[in-house]
């Protein structure tokens, strides 16, 4: 399978994600690394691996929805079968979500349905929560809203701050977002109507 990649920061999911193409553990390879950001570490991590990285900064549109053009454009463009938003920092149009319908995938650092958006972490904490973690999903147009495919748990013990939360869901994420690419390049998983379909089972 043909992956792009969306990111807008450190890009260790991507790193995860190449690793795991390399080692043959995912059936795919990653064309294309695009951020909004032309200071994102994961353009230099796609670098170092050979992968095309591609800046298109947000800042040199007059809109969402002209950016959000050309984005989908510069995808199409490496003609990929999934789209893997990882830690794309955008709220994306209702168009560009259309046009990668059942091929896009994300990853929200909480157990949604709980804490959509930002600073997850912290609202776990603040919630007095046991229990945090992640969530992979198609990508809807319902922000964070889409259906999920995993997720993976957390403990939340005394002490822990939003900095230490945040890495141990990033461990997790860096087991379960290959584990999905992986099930999603094996042409094991869909999304049917409104649900994530694994190997014929409604998840
Ligand atoms: C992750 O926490 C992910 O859940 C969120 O953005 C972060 C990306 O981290 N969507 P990285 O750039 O992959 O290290």
């Amino acid at each position: 399978a043909r992956l792009v990649v969306l990111i807008s920061g450190s890009g260790s999911n991507l790193q995860a994600i190449i690793d795991a193409c390399a080692a043959g553990n995912i059936p795919a390879e990653v064309c294309a690394v695009i951020s909004n950001k032309a200071d994102a570490y994961g353009l230099e991590r796609a670098r170092n691996s050979g992968i095309r990285a591609e800046v298109l900064d947000h800042k040199a549109f007059a809109s969402r929805d002209e950016y959000d053009v050309a984005l989908g454009e510069l995808i199409d463009s490496f003609s990929p079968d999934c789209v893997v938003l990882a830690g794309f920092m955008r709220i994306l149009t209702p168009s560009l979500v259309q046009k990668f319908k059942g091929k896009m995938l994300n990853i929200h650092p909480s157990l949604l349905p709980k804490y959509q958006g930002l600073n997850t972490h912290q609202r776990a904490l603040d919630a007095n929560d046991k229990v945090h973690g992640v969530s992979v999903h198609f990508v809807t147009e319902e922000l964070d809203g889409g259906p999920v495919i995993v997720q993976a748990q957390v403990p939340i013990e005394n002490g822990d701050t939003a900095q230490t939360l945040a890495q141990k869901v990033h461990a997790q994420e860096h087991i379960i977002y290959p584990l999905v690419v992986k099930w999603f390049s094996e042409q094991r998983l869909t999304m049917e109507d409104n649900y994530a379909v694994l190997d014929n089972n409604t998840l």
